[in-house]
């Protein structure tokens, strides 16, 4: 199949969003793991319920306010200069191990970011980890005023790009956003960073589950859905096996 384009979902996919461990142990060290997972969590469930409502709130509004659900929740709380530490990270999120080295084995088709991240704070991540010079766009969805997994967030993707969906391969290791963008026509390669065989070990092995363990059974295996995606890969790496390599012309003249 014709690939024009290569369109990475960006939290989750690209950066790792479990670095923000790093500031919710140091602010709180007792509670930094549950802290990471329940936040995660709640974020992307107020990017759903909002949207089902129609109240669109930035992503950056939704990770404040899912932040301080959490904190409020484990009952903590934390005054605005801790909570504005904490919510720094997103600036700079590490981008996972395979990121890189993927996105540059890549060039020569055009790379975007299709995210639920408003454009300010995508543009600030994307620049301070250094990928702006291999990306050709930064799509947010804020034009849409809706979050993925809705058609509309999808649908900027053509209009950014020029690209057709079934001509665009859609990478996400969110099996959500996987599935929907699969339902929506793209061409879809889901990283699939957790197989059940490791994670059945991880529950086997522990004495209590853990939230690690938790959001990786909630957010990071395949959905029950009707909606397979194309390629199931283990790292971004795998995505260049995607692009055929051209034939060079009588190879056997
Ligand atoms: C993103 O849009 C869904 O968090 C994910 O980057």
């Amino acid at each position: 199949m014709t690939i024009d384009a290569f369109v990475f979902d960006a939290y989750g996919t690209l950066y790792d969003v479990q670095s923000i461990s790093k500031v919710t142990s140091e602010e709180f060290p007792e509670h930094g793991a549950l802290i990471t997972q329940v936040w995660r969590l709640k974020q992307l469930e107020y990017t759903w319920l909002r949207s089902i409502m129609g109240c669109y709130r930035s992503f950056w509004e939704i990770t404040e306010e899912s932040l301080i659900y959490t904190l409020d929740a484990i009952g903590i709380g934390a005054d605005k200069a801790t909570r504005d530490r904490i919510m720094d990270k997103y600036l700079h999120l590490a981008p996972h191990a395979d990121c890189l080295t993927a996105l540059d084995a890549l060039q020569g088709v055009p790379l975007a970011i299709l995210s639920n991240g408003n454009q300010e704070i995508l543009d600030a991540l994307v620049t301070n980890t250094g990928l702006d010079s291999r990306l050709q766009a930064v799509i947010s969805i804020d034009k849409a005023g809706i979050f993925k997994p809705h058609d509309k967030a999808y649908g900027l993707v053509e209009d950014a790009l020029n690209v057709k969906p079934e001509n665009t391969v859609f990478v996400s290791s969110n099996a959500f956003d996987a599935c929907a963008a699969k339902n929506f026509g793209f061409q879809v390669a889901w990283i699939e960073r957790v197989t059940p065989e490791a994670l059945a070990a991880e529950i086997a092995a522990a004495e209590v589950v853990g939230p690690s363990t938790m959001f990786k059974l909630l957010r990071m295996q395949m959905e029950n859905f009707d909606m397979e995606p194309d390629h199931r890969l283990a790292s971004l790496d795998d995505l260049a096996g995607l692009i055929k390599p051209t034939q060079p012309a009588n190879m056997n003249a």
